[in-house]
């Protein structure tokens, strides 16, 4: 299908309510999101009716948890002015979208969604076989493609998610993709190019679909481009009807892939709220600094004088992240020769990890003492979301046949 975005792509992306963020949130992923911001026409959002999928019987962690990880997502420099940050539940049409995706979803397709059954089997605390679990993938593709995004930065184990997207929007347009009438409308929406330019579009239309010509296909988008007076559906009938795709309702998001998430945990595995070994983004600088003081070492290291290895000591994945060049040949000599001990090499962590969050803490301060001000940006994002996700609304049921009378 031909690409019509001669604009910088979208991207949406969103997070689950579920708990506190750590720097494992901000390594993995909202250190992208600050960069995509100046990069990309943003959307980022609060996904609070995904978690209740898993939080269903405890709702209260949901509402608990908004308002703190949207000020955490403002400490950490996403700027409401360059990227749209909303709450999924108040832009009630992501729900209309899911409804009428579901008509067309194979139940097949969700069954398969390896999260699906993974899931169900790492929460088994929970009861997860429920309708709004198995539909949660097709929740998330009705988040994407009511904005039309055309990137969507995720991990590694939202791949399929995205893949599904893909595939319901293929289906979608496969639907309902043709309108009706769309070959008297593509013919008129050529006459609105004056003479000359439809006699010449026609001909290289022609020349392509007969002759396969490509060349001819690029001079017909060059054309298409640079006409001033047609109107973007018109623009988009033509190209459609050009290379005989018809009409691309809802664009295929390609997936940003963020590389999956370094930032080690106090345990030397992956920082994560299941290990309990995170340090989290508002932390005061005690809990921080007791934190790293009791990690646990190359056990090797029993006494002061013994000589460890760093490679098998979780301090040392962390010197990675936060320390420089002069520093980790400095860890490595002294902790293979006894030089250092763990406490001082601990501390160059402890201040590394400290100068990331004193100014995030402190940003985070500000909006702690001004919630109305928080609220009043999420109000202005919900808005501005809501009028996107509007308009793909009104195409979708339309397409679908529901702007009757
Ligand atoms: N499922 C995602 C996660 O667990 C969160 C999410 C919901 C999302 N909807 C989305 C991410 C749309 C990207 C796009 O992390
Ligand atoms: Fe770990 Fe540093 Fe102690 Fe070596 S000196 S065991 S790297 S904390």
């Amino acid at each position: 299908m031909v690409n019509l975005n001669t604009q910088p792509g979208r991207v949406l992306s969103g997070m689950r309510p579920t708990g506190r963020l750590h720097l494992g949130h901000y390594h993995g992923v909202l250190k992208n999101w600050v960069r995509l911001q100046n990069e990309y026409d943003c959307f980022f959002f609060v996904a609070d009716w995904h978690a209740l999928t898993t939080h269903y019987e405890t709702p209260g962690v949901v509402g608990e948890h908004v308002w703190e990880m949207i000020i955490d997502w403002l400490a950490c420099g996403i700027n409401p002015k360059l990227a749209c940050l909303f709450i999924q539940s108040r832009v009630p049409e992501h729900a209309e979208l899911h409804l009428l995706l579901s008509m067309i979803t194979p139940l097949g397709w969700l069954e398969r969604v390896p999260t699906y059954k993974d899931q169900q089997e790492q929460l088994r605390d929970r009861d997860l076989a429920t309708y709004g679990f198995l539909g949660y993938p097709l929740l998330q593709s009705a988040d994407v493609l009511i904005y039309k995004a055309t990137e969507v930065p995720v991990g590694e184990d939202q791949v399929a998610h995205l893949e599904l997207t893909r595939e319901i929007a293929r289906r979608f347009n496969h639907l309902y993709g043709v309108e009706p009438d769309f070959e008297e409308k593509a013919q008129e929406a050529a006459r609105k190019m004056g003479k000359k330019n439809a006699r010449l579009y026609h001909q290289l239309r022609r020349r392509y679909q007969q002759d396969g010509d490509r060349e001819a296909l690029e001079v017909a988008h060059a054309l298409l481009d640079g006409q001033p007076n047609i109107t973007v559906a018109d623009r988009e009938r033509l190209f459609g009807y050009l290379d005989g795709s018809s009409r691309e309702l809802l664009p295929e998001p390609d997936v940003l892939l963020t590389p999956t998430a370094k930032m080690p945990g106090l345990d030397g595995r992956k920082m994560s709220k299941s290990y309990q070994n995170t340090i989290g983004l508002r932390e005061p600088p005690e809990e921080v600094e007791r934190k790293i003081r009791t990690m646990p070492t190359d056990p090797a290291r029993v006494r002061r004088n013994d000589p460890g290895d760093p490679r098998n000591c979780p301090v040392w994945s962390l010197h990675q992240v936060y320390s420089d060049e002069e520093t980790r040949a400095w860890v490595e000599e002294g902790c293979r020769s006894a030089g250092i001990g763990c406490l001082e090499c601990k501390r160059h962590v402890i201040a590394g990890v400290e100068a990331e969050l004193a100014p995030i803490r402190e940003r985070a301060q500000a909006y702690e003492a001004d919630p109305e001000h928080v609220r009043a940006v999420l109000v202005d994002g919900c808005e501005r979301a809501r009028e996107q996700a509007r308009a793909t609304l009104s195409e979708v049921r339309s397409a679908m046949g529901l702007e009757y009378r």
